[in-house]
């Protein structure tokens, strides 16, 4: 499902590579942090091209509600007490320079990049404590945050903390005019690297530096990326005759819903999930029936999902890729905020490779270990990969092809094999094999989205088994058995 973005953007196309290429940097991905990379790159003479697997934009940054903000959930009082004072403001100041950079560039950008200057709003019903932490521990960080009790959300709230001068803007018109200039070829998926080169399906890259801003890192080892965070889907509806809003707001507990305007649009998202648990659906009638009580003339334009990494400790890696992979960088693990990420990450790989120092890079650094903030976040994704692995020896099957009924989807057991069955409206049952091909756990069923998807790290694939969200790069394979119609 589309994006209100991706309906308005038309993007420019670029050619997949033709030849054996020669280049300083490889930057593989075409989302928000491969594009500003590049182009912080080349604004400073060094030859980049971009190797992008579908086309630019077409990954999480098309379905972002595209909010530049420094105030990502609730961060500054945890980071304060694990990490101190001293760190917790090197993460604030990352990304409020991420803001100017944005500012300075929106500038020389056309109208319709709608770059709106904004207060940024996290807001409670329950918990004012919560909130008054983030609020001291924000102003320690010379943050210019309040504490405030009247919004003009359509409830009323315990406290919320305001931060002012951040912004929004129109992510995929922001893409096309900065990434016009750059070296881009799309449709050239990277398959590996090996040493200073890149082998994609159309041919090779050599380069001195490679930078990986896939979203979701595709090399397992070194690096060990998919023992460092998963991944977690939201939902977004564009609502046509509700309310404006002059800020940008998010509540800090379930329901957690975002706001923001767009346009003659009211982005209103919520309905979070680990990918790969939302077995009994229902997400965007959640955040329906929630509109609706809100905004009861509000008229459904668009909905889509999306969803991103959430790293163990908080904060995203972004630096070298890992020990043994010289001149391999890296910038995931974005929680929801790679609008400000993305442009740090640009900053910091940029500074990297021209070898310049850099004060974000020991707080961003994958190689660093906050174990603090890790140790619970690594319980819990260790429990998710075993019982993943486990589920697929040892679940029973939940239903039998022949019981699903049209537009349904789930795990079945066919001649002592799990597979996964969606059985569509013409009555066709479509068969992929039960287990991620990333590293083997068992796939579960989004009927949201009428995907699979794998609750150990976040892959996705659609009904007939091609992969649409990465770690993964393979295909599941796939059958369609039309005698269990
Ligand atoms: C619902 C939702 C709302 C959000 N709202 C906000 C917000 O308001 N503010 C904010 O700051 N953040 C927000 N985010 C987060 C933000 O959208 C993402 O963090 C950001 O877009 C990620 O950018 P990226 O460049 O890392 O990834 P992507 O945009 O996914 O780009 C990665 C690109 O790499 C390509 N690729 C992958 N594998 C390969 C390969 N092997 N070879 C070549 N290319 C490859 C993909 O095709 C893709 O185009 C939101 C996230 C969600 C889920
Ligand atoms: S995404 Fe890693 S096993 Fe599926």
């Amino acid at each position: 499902m589309n994006s209100i973005w991706e309906k308005e953007t038309v993007l420019p196309q670029y050619e997949p590579l033709k030849q054996d290429l020669k280049v300083d940097v490889a930057v593989i991905g075409g989302g928000m942090a491969g594009i500003l990379t590049a182009y912080l790159l080349q604004k400073q003479g060094v030859n980049a091209a971009v190797l992008e697997a579908k086309t630019i934009g077409s990954g999480q940054t098309g379905k972002t509600t595209a909010k530049i903000t420094s105030q990502h959930n609730l961060i500054y009082h945890k980071l304060v007490s694990s990490l101190g004072i001293e760190q917790a403001k090197l993460y604030a100041h990352a990304n409020q320079e991420a803001i100017g950079m944005y500012r300075n560039l929106a500038k020389r950008c056309s109208d319709a990049v709608v770059f709106e200057e904004k207060d940024n709003i996290l807001y409670t019903v329950q918990n004012p404590d919560a909130i008054e932490k983030e609020v001291k521990a924000m102003q320690q960080l010379d943050l210019k945050a309040t504490f405030i009790t009247q919004t003009e959300l359509p409830f009323s709230i315990e406290g919320a903390v305001s931060l002012e001068g951040q912004a929004q803007f129109h992510p995929l018109e922001f893409l096309k005019e900065i990434s016009s200039g750059l070296t881009v070829f799309e449709h050239t998926m990277v398959q590996n690297i090996e040493e200073h080169t890149v082998i994609t399906n159309h041919g090779k890259v050599t380069a001195n530096h490679i930078v990986i801003a896939a979203h979701y890192p595709f090399i397992n080892v070194p690096g060990y990326y998919f023992l460092r965070q998963h991944q977690e889907r939201s939902y977004v509806l564009a609502l046509k005759h509700a309310q404006q809003y002059d800020g940008m707001y998010l509540g800090i507990e379930e329901p957690s819903y975002s706001f923001r305007s767009a346009g003659e649009y009211l982005l209103f998202g919520g309905a979070s999930h680990r990918t790969g648990e939302n077995r009994s659906g229902g997400h965007y009638d959640m955040l329906r029936k929630a509109a609706h009580q809100f905004y009861p003339n509000g008229e459904e334009a668009a909905c889509w999902s999306a969803q991103d990494c959430m790293p163990m400790d908080h904060i995203p890696y972004i630096g070298p890729y890992a020990f043994g992979m010289e001149g391999v960088y890296v910038a995931t693990g974005f929680q929801k905020w790679g609008m400000t990420s993305s442009m740090v990450s640009a900053m910091i790989l940029s500074d990297l490779i021209l070898e310049k120092a850099n004060p974000y890079l020991p707080l961003f650094t994958p190689q660093r270990m906050h174990i603090g903030l890790s140790v619970k976040q690594a319980v819990n994704d260790t429990v998710h990969a075993v019982r993943g692995l486990a589920a697929g020896f040892m679940a029973p099957p939940r239903a039998m092809v022949e019981q699903l009924p049209k537009g349904h989807g789930g795990i079945v057991e066919v001649e002592n094999k799990k597979f996964g069955v969606y059985k569509d409206e013409q009555g066709i049952s479509h068969i992929v094999q039960a287990r991620c091909t990333h590293l083997g756990c068992q796939l579960e069923w989004n009927p949201d989205d009428k995907s699979w998807e794998c609750p150990c790290h976040g892959s996705r694939f659609d009904y007939m088994g091609h992969v649409i969200d990465n770690p993964t790069m393979e295909d599941l394979q796939y059958d369609s058995i039309t005698e269990y119609q």
